[in-house]
């Protein structure tokens, strides 16, 4: 005696599964849609299709009645996935602020059109990279422009010719920038990075500090090692705080990284990556930057991070501040960082 087929479990199971696949399809607008959803997936990481970053930004006009302008919409209508980015031409400070024309002076922008949901620093350690900074600005600025945020760009000039300190400069942003507004995120950005998918969201993730440059093309778009925490990062002021921010005493090598990722553990959180068909970058100057890749190496941890982290960071920060001006791109924050060793 053999059983009906209806009777048969997995006959049964098999009938489940297929309707609860035919629901899931009906609600999501029918199969067109499904495959709509697939064809957009497949263009936002086509890079052999790129736009200009400038494409369709000028859709972004006043609102008639900016009193009761409504909340953007949760994607940006202008997306176009990948991006053009070619280091060839040098751009010039007046095309750069012609093309951009609602960015305030500081690089302050608010998107003329809706209210944002996010409002995010853009933090840039600097020291004399004048190309880098104007072809960064080209691009970072239409670039967030894109995604609807409310932003604002900061760049933290170290005086003098000492070494280095990019974490404790970006310390001094952090502090900085918070006097001027209740950031959701604070971004940190290397001066030599070009984002190339503007997929690639500039805000926070709620729970954990989040690393972005997770494919550079340096590194032939993976990452040079599974901890690495170098580039373009993005903490809440509550992530930051937590983890005491960045160690003040790293000097010239790119050991603070390592110490930022340990860091992060030692408060508690992960990290968590922008997948990397998103979080891709152009590196400027590839040539210059391969010969001295030797340093991008994991480097040996010469300090305790364990010992150290409470102790040296946000709440044993010392500089000078020596001058805050507002540029018609960025707000220029120059400061003398105290004590630094002399180069070896
Ligand atoms: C720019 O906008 C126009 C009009 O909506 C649209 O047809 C075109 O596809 C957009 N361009 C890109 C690259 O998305
Ligand atoms: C920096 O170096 C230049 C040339 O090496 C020198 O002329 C200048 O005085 C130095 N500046 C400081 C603040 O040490
Ligand atoms: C920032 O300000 C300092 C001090 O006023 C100035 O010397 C420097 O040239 C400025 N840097 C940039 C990139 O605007």
């Amino acid at each position: 005696m053999s059983l009906s087929r209806v009777e048969n479990p997995c006959f049964l199971l098999f009938l489940l599964v297929f309707q609860a696949i035919f629901i899931l399809i009906l609600y999501q607008g029918g199969p067109s849609n499904v495959f709509r959803g697939f064809l957009e997936s497949h263009q936002i990481q086509d890079y052999s299709k790129t736009h200009d970053v400038y494409t369709n930004l000028s859709f972004f006009t006043q609102a008639p009645n900016e009193e009761a302008m409504p909340y953007c919409s949760v994607q940006s209508p202008i997306f176009v996935g990948p991006l053009t980015v070619t280091f060839r031409v040098l751009p010039s400070e007046r095309m750069i602020i012609q093309k951009n024309p609602l960015v305030q002076s500081g690089g302050r922008y608010r998107p003329p059109h809706c209210l944002a949901h996010y409002k995010s620093a853009i933090l840039v350690a600097y020291r004399n990279q004048e190309k880098y900074l104007r072809h960064l600005l080209y691009y970072l600025h239409p670039f967030l422009q894109r995604q609807q945020l409310s932003y604002s760009i900061y760049l933290i000039q170290q005086m003098g010719n000492g070494t280095f300190n990019r974490a404790k400069l970006l310390n001094v942003g952090v502090r900085e920038a918070l006097k001027d507004e209740d950031w959701d995120c604070l971004i940190l950005h290397d001066v030599d990075l070009v984002p190339e998918n503007d997929y690639n969201l500039y805000v926070c993730d709620e729970y954990y500090p989040k690393h972005m440059a997770s494919a550079m093309d340096k590194f032939q778009y993976n990452l040079p090692y599974k901890s690495f925490f170098g580039g373009v990062s993005a903490l809440t002021p509550e992530h930051y705080m937590k983890m005491n921010g960045f160690p003040n005493t790293y000097w010239g090598d790119d050991g603070e990284n390592d110490d930022i990722a340990t860091r992060i553990q030692l408060a508690g959180m992960k990290i968590v990556r922008t997948p990397s068909h998103l979080g891709r970058y152009r590196v400027m100057d590839y040539k210059k930057e391969t010969e001295i890749q030797e340093s991008w190496r994991r480097p040996a941890s010469r300090h305790n991070t364990r010992k150290t982290w409470k102790d040296d960071g946000m709440n044993s920060l010392e500089f000078k501040l020596l001058s805050r001006r507002k540029h018609p791109l960025y707000t220029n924050i120059t400061v003398d960082i105290g004590y630094v060793p002399p180069f070896s």
